[in-house]
C-alpha cells in the first residue's frame, strides 16, 4: 500500500512518516529531499538558478540515492553525501524556484514512481496524493499553525534547546518568515501546487504530539490494508 502525506513545510510530514514506515515496515520517499537536492547541486555546481534548462538538466543527470543502512539515513547525490547541506537556510531559500520548474518536477516524478514499484511506501511531500501517487490508499494532508511549524523546525536544528530559548526569537522568526513565503510559492505555482487531494483526511497537528497524529494515521492505514 501507498500512504501519502502532503501538507506544508514544517508540518511534521518527515517525523510522522518516518515513524509510520517504522511502525509497517514499509519505506519512506521524501520527495523534498530529493527537490533540495537538484537545488544544493545546481547551487553548488555554479548553475545560473533562473536558467531553467540548466536547472533541467542537472536534475535529469543526476542520481539521488536514499542510504538507510548505518545510524542515520543518508541522502546522497551522484555518490556524495548532501544530508546536511540539503536542510540548511540557504537551500530552504530556493528550493522553490527550483521545485516549480515543470522539467525538473517531471524528471523527479519518474524516480518517484520508479522507487515505489513493487513496495509498500509512506511517501511525503506537496503533491504525493493529487500527482504521484493518485491511486494511494490513504492520502493525508497534514497542517499545523505557521507559528508552531517554525518553532518545530528551529528546535528540530538545535536538539535539546528550550522551546522558550530567547537565543532562538530571531531564528523563529527568520524561519516563519521563509515558511511563510515558500507555503505561498509552492502553493501558487502551475504546475503540481501544494493542495490536497479531494479524498486526503486532513489532519491538523497544531495541539497534538507527533505518537498522536502516527496514532491516527496508523489506524487509518489500518482500516484500509
Ligand atoms: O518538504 P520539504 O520542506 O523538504 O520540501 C522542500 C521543497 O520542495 C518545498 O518548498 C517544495 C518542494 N516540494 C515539492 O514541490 N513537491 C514535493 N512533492 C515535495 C517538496
Amino acid at each position: 500500500m501507498i500512504i501519502a502525506i502532503d501538507g506544508p513545510a514544517g508540518s511534521g510530514k518527515s517525523t510522522i512518516a518516518d515513524l509510520l514506515a517504522e511502525r509497517f515496515g514499509y519505506s519512506k520517499l521524501d520527495t523534498g529531499a530529493m527537490y533540495r537536492t537538484v537545488a544544493y547541486v545546481s547551487s553548488a555546481r555554479g548553475v545560473d538558478l533562473d536558467d531553467e534548462e540548466s536547472v533541467v538538466d542537472v536534475a535529469r543527470a543526476l542520481d539521488i540515492a536514499f542510504d538507510d543502512a548505518g545510524d542515520a539515513p543518508r541522502v546522497l547525490a551522484d555518490g556524495a553525501d548532501v544530508t546536511r547541506e540539503i536542510r540548511t537556510p540557504a537551500t530552504d531559500r530556493i528550493v522553490s524556484k527550483v521545485s516549480a520548474y515543470p522539467g525538473v518536477r517531471r524528471a523527479l516524478l519518474a524516480c518517484q514512481r520508479a522507487f515505489a514499484v513493487g513496495r509498500d511506501v509512506v511517501a511525503e511531500g506537496r503533491d504525493i496524493g493529487t500527482v504521484v501517487f493518485p491511486d494511494a490508499g490513504l492520502k493525508v494532508f497534514l497542517t499545523a499553525d505557521p507559528a508552531v511549524r517554525a518553532r518545530r523546525r528551529v528546535l528540530q536544528r538545535h536538539p535539546g534547546a528550550a522551546a522558550d530559548d530567547p537565543a532562538l526569537a530571531a531564528e523563529i522568526e527568520s524561519t516563519l518568515a521563509d515558511l511563510v513565503r515558500r507555503d505561498r510559492l509552492d502553493a501558487s505555482r502551475a504546475e503540481a501546487p501544494l493542495r490536497a487531494a479531494d479524498d486526503a483526511v486532513h489532519i491538523d497537528s497544531t495541539s497534538h504530539t507527533v505518537d498522536e497524529i502516527v496514532d491516527m494515521i496508523a489506524s487509518l492505514a489500518e482500516d484500509r490494508r
